[in-house]
């Protein structure tokens, strides 16, 4: 059976009810059906004035309420919706970005579907896959594929110039083992990755989302994890890598809970040699900043 992600739910806020039909009716609006097309369209008039005001920026909370209030547009008609662990930026996509999504994106960008892949026909053979979540600019991504022409690397990244960026490093440097889907990987995992096959998981340096109430928005959580792992072969590896300690902290705890994994290392791991060191890393490390690596096992 496929596992789902139940992580985490939040109610919509109280600007929302006027849309919610599971609401028990008050005693005067059952009585005066005017007052309660009155009630509901003073609510659709705040919701409107809400979406034309929306600020990305409420998306974490910035406005002071701990709810977020993500995409609020493209989820009218939902009454509960999952804490993404990303921010959709608008992020400028420069020329050569767009060059290489025009040109190569046919080829290379996975349209998402709410299917499994066909994996094995999209990359054009049978080999050892990895997927990668969060990929940035994708500078790491081509590094590693170049290093490992025997593997495939499925890279999902929401960043639209990230995307254009990988692109272009495919493009650049002729790879053919990388393909990109341009999606929350939450869903991608659920409905495009089957259960048990996965040679590998890569996630480095995820948003540590700093503040104590945004860490339900961390992506390595119980739930995302036991998803990950369900579509994990057994004998494959996940590795993560972190430069927050109090999400380093996170990590070690949520992964060695999980009764499917089993830790390579004793604690955290030496940094693989096929994880190359980022520019923005080796300067947090010359500021001594720490990195942690763990790299584990599905048993
Ligand atoms: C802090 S960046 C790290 C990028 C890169 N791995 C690196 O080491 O430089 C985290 C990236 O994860 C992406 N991301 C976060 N949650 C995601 C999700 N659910 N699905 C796909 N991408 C996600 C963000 O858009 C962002 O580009």
């Amino acid at each position: 059976m496929r596992a789902s992600y139940n992580g985490h739910y939040r109610s919509f806020p109280s600007y929302r009810r006027g849309f919610d039909s599971h609401r028990p009716l008050q005693k005067s609006s059952e009585s005066r059906p005017e007052s309660r097309l009155g009630g509901f369209l003073v609510s659709r008039i705040c919701f409107q004035h809400r979406l034309m005001n929306h600020d990305p920026q409420d998306d974490a909370g910035a406005d002071g309420n701990d709810q977020p209030d993500v995409n609020i547009a493209e989820n009218a008609t939902l009454r509960h919706r999952r804490i993404r662990s990303f921010v959709t930026r608008a992020g400028r996509v420069s020329p050569g970005q767009q060059r290489a999504i025009d040109d190569l994106g046919p080829r290379y960008v996975v349209p998402y579907t709410p299917q499994p892949g066909d994996w094995d026909a999209l990359f054009g053979r049978q080999a050892p896959r990895v997927l990668e979540i969060g990929f940035g600019m994708g500078a790491t991504t081509a590094e590693i594929a170049a290093a490992r022409p025997g593997d495939d690397f499925i890279g999902v990244e929401v960043h639209e110039p990230g995307v254009g960026a990988l692109l272009k490093l495919i493009g650049e440097q002729g790879l053919g083992n990388i393909r990109i889907l341009q999606h929350d990987a939450v869903e991608v995992l659920e409905h495009m990755i089957a259960p048990d096959s996965l040679d590998g998981v890569h996630i480095y340096f995820p948003d540590p989302w700093h503040k104590a109430r945004h860490h339900k928005r961390r992506l390595i959580q119980p739930k995302f994890v036991a998803l990950l792992v369900s579509r994990m072969k057994p004998g494959g590896y996940i590795h993560l890598a972190t430069d927050w300690q109090n999400y380093a902290e996170q990590m070690l705890e949520v992964l060695s809970a999980e009764p499917a994994l089993e830790n390579t290392a004793d604690g955290y791991a030496p940094r693989p040699e096929f994880r190359p060191v980022t520019k923005f890393e080796r300067r947090g490390l010359r500021l001594g900043h720490g990195v942690w690596d763990l790299m584990f096992r599905r048993r």
